[in-house]
Formats: C-alpha cells, structure tokens, sequence
C-alpha cells in the first residue's frame, strides 16, 4: 500500500492541482471539500486517469465533518501520511468599519481553526507509526507578511496559520511529524476550477513579477511534492513563499515605478517615454499640460 494524502479543499484551484500531482506520483488521495458537486467531479477525472482517489464531503470548520474523514480515511486505506491543509475562502474587501464579525468568524473559522482542526484530529492516526510519522503542509499566503487595504480577516487568518505551523512543528517532532507552511503569491487557479475557466490576465499581471508571469497551481503542487517526500526529511516548521518574486520587490511611489508600470503597460518605449515627459513637465507648469490633454481630448471626440 502507497502513502495516503488527505488534501482539504481538493476539489478545485490549487488544492485539486495538488491532489492530482500527489495522486501522479502514486499517492492515493482524499478530496476533503465541501463543494460535492465539484468533488465528485474532480474523482471521476482522477479515476480515468488511475489515480488512487476518496471524495469526502467536508466542511473543515466543522469539527464533527473533520472527525469523520479522518475515521472514513483510516478505515479505508489504515494509514494517513500527508495532510495538506489547503482549504480557504478569501476577502470581499470592504473596511474594517464595514466588515462584519460574521465575515470576520467565518473565514478565521475556515482557514485558520480549519487548519487547525484537521491538524488536531490526523495526529492520533499519523503517530501510530512513530518510524514512518507524517507531513503537514499548512497553505498560507503572502498577505501573512504584506496587506492590500481592506484585508484584515483573510491577513490575520494567514498569519495565524504561519504561526500555527511553527508551534505545530515543535509539538509534534516528538511523533516524527514535520509541519511546514507554503506561501503562495498571486495563483491563477483558472484551469483547475470547476467547470475550467478561460485565463483573463494581462501583460501588466505577467510582467510586473520578477519572473514576468503570474502563477498557476503547478508552481504550488511542485513544490509540495518535494517538501512531503523524503528528500526535504530536515525541512520542518518554516514557511516557503513561493511569489514569482514580488514580495522581495520593494516599492516605494516614485517616478520610476510610473515609468515601469507604463513602459509594461503600454508595452511601447517611445509612447512611455512621452508620457512620462509630460508628467515631468506638468510638475512645473500644469496648466499648459492640462490645455494640451483638454484640447486632445476635445478634438476627439469618440473618447467623450
Ligand atoms: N489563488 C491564489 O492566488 C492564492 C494565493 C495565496 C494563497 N492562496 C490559498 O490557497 C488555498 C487555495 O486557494 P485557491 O485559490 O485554489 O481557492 P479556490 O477557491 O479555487 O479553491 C478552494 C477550495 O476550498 C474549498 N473550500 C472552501 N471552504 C471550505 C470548507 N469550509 N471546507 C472544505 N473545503 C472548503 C472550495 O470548495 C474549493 O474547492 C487557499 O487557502 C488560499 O487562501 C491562494
């Protein structure tokens, strides 16, 4: 019998690009989501293509569901190895004046407690076999160390879950279990929704990463595969931010970021190069420049 992974939130985005990379290489997989439809759907595809594989409907912020797979996990296969805590809901972005503490309770509920939950209850199966112990990789975010305005309930909920791994980590080597966060930058789950979805990003998304292009769900899956197998056996309660670059990108509002974003936006040196002459000259006389830019616009009239 190969090694059993439990993957919440498999049924679509990043967890189900996770799930099938796992179940590629031989894993048998359980599908942890409580979108059934979605699950079941994810399954079928996974059998066609032979891989070992369990939907269980699961709601992670229920501790009872949380229970259940684990016992409908154990009884299946007897063992659980890997436990990737990928399940998460996002942010509307409105103020912190505007969001409610239901908003608040439900995504701390889902992502964090979530994580912790399922953390909690796969120990007693994980421990049974101190020689061959288990993995947990927590899915955290970038936004655990940056924000955007309006993001408090989904920075905070990630935040926690880096915290929560280190402390998992420390409590838990004593079982041979490591514990290792993963923290994602900008992902295009696109192809893995479900029904699949056509990309809708820009030049401006792709370039302004260090290595010109957004994520995709393999970037994720690749580098989870490594940390659960044996060869990252020393690699135990960190956090792996995995971004394309742009959290090391330092930005401060100056003149060369608007010729940067310009020059990638516009994708035309020379027109870039105008424009910025223009902002140049507005600094000094932005009259002239508005009576220029007026009569521009006056002249054509398809742009009113
Ligand atoms: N996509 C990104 O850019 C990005 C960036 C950083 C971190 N992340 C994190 O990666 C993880 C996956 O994100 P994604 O973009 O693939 O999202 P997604 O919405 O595409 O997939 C999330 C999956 O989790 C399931 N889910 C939601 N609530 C659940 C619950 N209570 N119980 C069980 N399953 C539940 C959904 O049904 C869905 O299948 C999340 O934790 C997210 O915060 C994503």
């Amino acid at each position: 019998m190969g090694k059993v992974a439990i993957v919440t939130g498999g049924a679509k985005g990043i967890g189900a690009s996770i799930s099938y990379t796992l179940g590629k290489r031989g894993y048998s997989v359980v599908i942890a989501d409580v979108d059934e439809e979605a699950g079941l759907y994810r399954l079928e595809q996974f059998h066609k293509e032979n891989i070992d594989s369990l939907f269980v409907r699961t709601d992670v912020s229920s501790e009872t569901d949380v229970k259940n797979l684990m016992d409908e996990v154990y009884k299946r296969y007897g063992r659980i190895d890997v436990l990737i805590n990928n399940a998460g809901i996002g942010f509307s972005g409105r103020s912190i004046e505007e969001q409610t503490l239901e908003e608040w309770r439900k995504i701390i509920d889902t992502n964090l407690t979530g994580t912790w939950l399922c953390s909690k209850y796969v120990i007693n199966y994980m421990k049974r076999n101190k020689e061959r112990g288990g993995v947990i990789i927590n899915i955290a975010s970038t936004r655990a160390l940056q924000s955007e305005p309006n993001t408090e309930p989904y920075s905070a909920s990630k935040g926690g879950i880096v915290a929560l791994t280190h402390s998992l980590a420390v409590s838990l080597s004593k079982y041979n279990i490591r514990v290792i966060a993963v923290s994602p930058g900008w992902i295009d789950t696109s192809r893995w929704q479900y029904p699949p979805k056509e990309s809708r990003l820009t030049n401006l998304d792709h370039k302004q990463h260090l290595t010109r292009r957004v994520g995709i769900p393999e970037d994720i899956s690749s580098i989870v595969l490594f940390l659960v197998s044996d060869e990252a056996s020393w690699i135990s309660g960190v956090n792996f931010v995995i971004d394309g670059g742009m959290t090391v990108r330092m930005i401060y509002l100056d003149e060369n970021v608007i010729r940067d974003s310009l020059s990638i936006l516009l994708d035309d040196e020379e027109l870039s190069g105008l424009l910025i002459k223009l902002v140049e000259k507005a600094k000094s006389d932005k009259d002239s420049v508005k009576r220029l830019l007026n009569s521009l616009v006056r002249d054509r009239g398809d742009i009113y």
